[in-house]
């Protein structure tokens, strides 16, 4: 793995808010520990407390552990998928947990390494799983998934509207040699928007497909809802509920739990407006421009 800085998206915020939450050592949960940034931060703030950092992807979570290597004492960490967080929690005995954070979305290390195939800007195959272990890649997906659904999924977690001229063609292409690599899709879809006579923008034509493919690889938004679901089913009074999201698609989901939970007297919201990256943490880090954080509080 590369050893890339990947900077903790709005932990200043998280900090403070953890701080004005007043619990003594509290018990956290990062459901998504990534390369350990937050609980790594959270620690040198001297809030203190113990940890339990999931991620589904193995590589992350071996070079968390390196990372934490001096602070590992108070830290559990497990391999698994915050769809199972109910399991997890069990496992670990961390149901009676104070704080869990959510930080949706991949790593920079994702996009990084490009044989992990996330980036239409390197060449590499078509892969895009969290977690290596699992079954079904953005290769598959690809090749073998029919016309219809490519089309709908495109569109659908991708917002793109060629998606029908984009799943025609791939389907076209696929049938002649299938579709491998991350360039060969990328320049797929630029041939689909020149021959519609769309001229570039700033965002490269491929961004909304891949956004797509990788939403729907790992199945973000199911195991998003699940996993939110069941935190804030599972968590005590008083427990508070910490999510970043990355896109409008996931943001617009977190927004209609809270606001489902809310409607039930499960939640109340912290925020009434998102908590967004201020102009120092955008500068300094470009990669948190569409960051958006939302806190709950069970009741
Ligand atoms: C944005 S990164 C987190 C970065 C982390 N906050 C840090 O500061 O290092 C998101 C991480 O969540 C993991 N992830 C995404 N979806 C997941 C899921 N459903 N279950 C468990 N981990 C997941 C990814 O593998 C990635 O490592």
């Amino acid at each position: 793995m590369k050893d890339k800085i990947h900077i903790p998206v709005l932990i200043k915020s998280i900090i403070s808010n953890i701080e004005e939450f007043g619990i003594n050592k509290p018990k956290i949960v990062d459901a998504t520990l990534g390369l350990g940034g937050y609980i790594k931060n959270i620690i040198a703030s001297g809030i203190g407390g113990s940890f339990l950092g999931i991620d589904c992807d193995k590589d992350n979570l071996e070079e968390a552990k390196k990372r934490l290597c001096k602070e590992r004492e108070n830290i559990k960490f497990s391999l698994g998928n915050f769809r199972d967080i109910s399991e997890i929690l069990k496992k670990n005995h961390f149901e009676d947990a104070d704080i869990f954070l959510f930080d949706l979305g991949l790593c920079s290390t994702h996009i990084d390494d490009q044989e992990r195939g996330f980036s239409f800007q390197a060449e590499g195959l078509l892969d895009m799983r969290f977690s290596k272990e699992q079954d079904g890649s953005a290769y598959d997906f690809i090749n073998f998934t029919n016309e219809q659904e490519l089309a709908d999924i495109i569109y659908k977690y991708g917002e793109e509207r060629l998606s029908r001229h984009i799943a025609s063609e791939i389907i076209r292409r696929r049938k002649i040699k299938k579709i491998e690599t991350t360039k060969e899709l990328a320049n797929l879809i630029q041939d689909v928007y020149s021959h519609k006579g769309i001229k570039r923008s700033k965002r490269h034509p491929a961004t909304r497909t891949f956004q797509a493919l990788r939403i729907a690889v790992n199945d973000e938004l199911g195991a998003l809802e699940q996993g939110l679901s069941d935190t804030i089913g599972i968590a005590k009074t008083g427990v508070r509920i910490f999510v970043i999201s990355y896109h409008s698609l996931e943001d617009r989901l977190v927004k209609n739990i809270f606001r489902k939970a809310k409607k039930e007297g499960k939640l109340k919201l912290i925020n009434k407006k998102v908590i967004t990256p201020s102009a120092p943490e955008l500068a300094e880090n470009p990669r948190s421009r569409s960051a958006k954080l939302r806190i709950a509080e069970k009741l």
